[in-house]
């Protein structure tokens, strides 16, 4: 593919998303490709977590809870995810954390009688971890199948399917309305990680039938570093299941302070504890970079960018294997190649200035996040690339050492 430097900057120019970035804090000299691990600042966030700290907290004290509304900020910020995921606004709510949210709801949803928790291998290991630590509890079996047998093996012994819906290292993408119907058909609850599918693919999860969902809020949500996470349960469940975490913000009446345990109505049994507002601030304003456009024109613009990227990439550095699939329908907004030094590779990247990221044992990851990247940026990334394996600049020692996060 012959994409050139002046047609790049032609589709920047021609890109109606392109006044969205002025929404990020992105530093100088950086190419930013892993808002699929963490992503950018918002500018308003440091506006708003400054007026929250120095005002809400500094000044308000504990009268914020009800002055500041700082209570119901897991319901307010849930609801501003939820047309992001095709949900309804009182079918989502912010708090704890994914790997906390995962066990609440697998173990929630576990409770039919039936003995065995299926998911994927090669699933992100949180996920299988958190089942695992289920089925201990519960007395049952943890299933992990092969990608491809996931969906033979539901059956009558099924409890639960947990499944990822965009896988975190190829980007391949399952079929959610087909396989939760499936699922439905068996008996089976399915909960969806949506860790990177949010705020990265065109997500109906009403229309899909889905009925529980997990998701990160420091990834394409853009919320910060250990942002608070959200959970979905399909209106119709909510009655129906219980938190295995009976916290005091799960209970009907949390300032009563009486001894027996009473669900809260709806989702709000699924809190646990007094929820992090500073870190639901941010996510909260780091959502307002979404308003005025849809996931759809997000999408196109992410699928525009694909299709620069790999051929770029085919054309340029064909040393790397893509092991993301081509079809839109079939991956999310990231994509993956394989290269046996792709841990080097990666780091000598981040010495030029292109952030990307690495997955063990030989995967480099590249998000492709539409609100903030153009098409300048992707071609300049990959001529950077092509320089490091052209130069092998890459096998200085240097890029060898491995930190503790990689
Ligand atoms: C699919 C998936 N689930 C969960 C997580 C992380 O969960 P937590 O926020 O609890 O660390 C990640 C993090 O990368 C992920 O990729």
């Amino acid at each position: 593919m012959s994409f050139t430097l002046v047609e790049a900057k032609a589709a920047d120019a021609a890109d109606p998303l392109r006044g969205l970035r002025d929404r990020f804090h992105l530093p100088e000299g950086v190419i930013y490709l892993d808002g699929n691990s963490l992503g950018p600042l918002p500018k308003a966030v440091a506006a708003h977590q400054r007026a929250v700290v120095e005002q809400e907290w500094g000044e308000g004290l504990i009268r914020s809870w009800n002055d500041a509304d700082w209570i119901n900020a897991p319901q307010r910020v849930g609801a501003r995810i939820a047309p992001l995921i095709g949900a309804k606004p009182n079918e989502v709510i912010v708090t704890d954390t994914t790997s906390v949210n995962l066990f609440k709801l697998v173990a929630a949803a576990a409770r039919s009688g039936r003995k065995t928790v299926l998911s994927e291998s090669g699933n992100f290991h949180t996920d299988l971890y958190i089942a695992s630590g289920v089925a201990d509890l519960l007395g049952l079996t943890l299933d992990i199948a092969p990608r491809a047998e996931v969906e033979q093996r539901i059956g009558a012994d099924t409890a639960v399917l947990l499944l990822t819906h965009v896988h975190y290292k190829t980007a391949e993408r399952f079929d959610m309305a087909r396989i939760t119907a499936k699922a439905k058909r068996a008996g089976v609850t399915t909960v969806w990680d949506l860790s990177h599918s949010a705020g990265a693919v065109p997500l109906h999860l009403n229309d899909a039938g889905a009925e529980l969902a997990v998701g990160c809020g420091y990834k394409y949500l853009n919320g910060g570093p250990g942002a608070p996470a959200f959970l979905y349960i399909a209106g119709h469940l909510q009655e129906k299941l219980l938190s295995p975490l009976r916290g005091w913000m799960g209970h009907a009446e949390p300032f009563a302070f009486i001894d027996d345990y009473r669900p809260a109505a709806g989702i709000d049994r699924f809190m646990a504890g007094t929820p992090p507002i500073l870190g639901l601030a941010a996510l909260e304003s780091a959502l307002e970079a979404f308003d005025g456009v849809t996931m759809e024109r997000l999408w196109s613009k992410s699928r525009a960018m694909f299709d620069v990227f790999v051929g770029l990439m085919e054309a340029r550095c064909p040393a790397f294997r893509c092991i993301t699939p081509r079809g839109e329908e079939q991956r999310g907004s990231h994509i993956s190649f394989a290269h046996g030094n792709a841990f080097e590779i990666c780091q000598a990247l981040i010495a030029e200035g292109v952030i990307g990221d690495f997955r063990a044992p030989d995967v480099i990851r590249f998000g492709l996040t539409p609100l903030y990247l153009g098409f300048e940026e992707i071609w300049r990334a990959v001529d950077i690339l092509s320089g490091i394996m052209t130069s092998e600049s890459w096998r200085d020692p240097k890029y060898a050492v491995r930190g503790k996060v990689t």
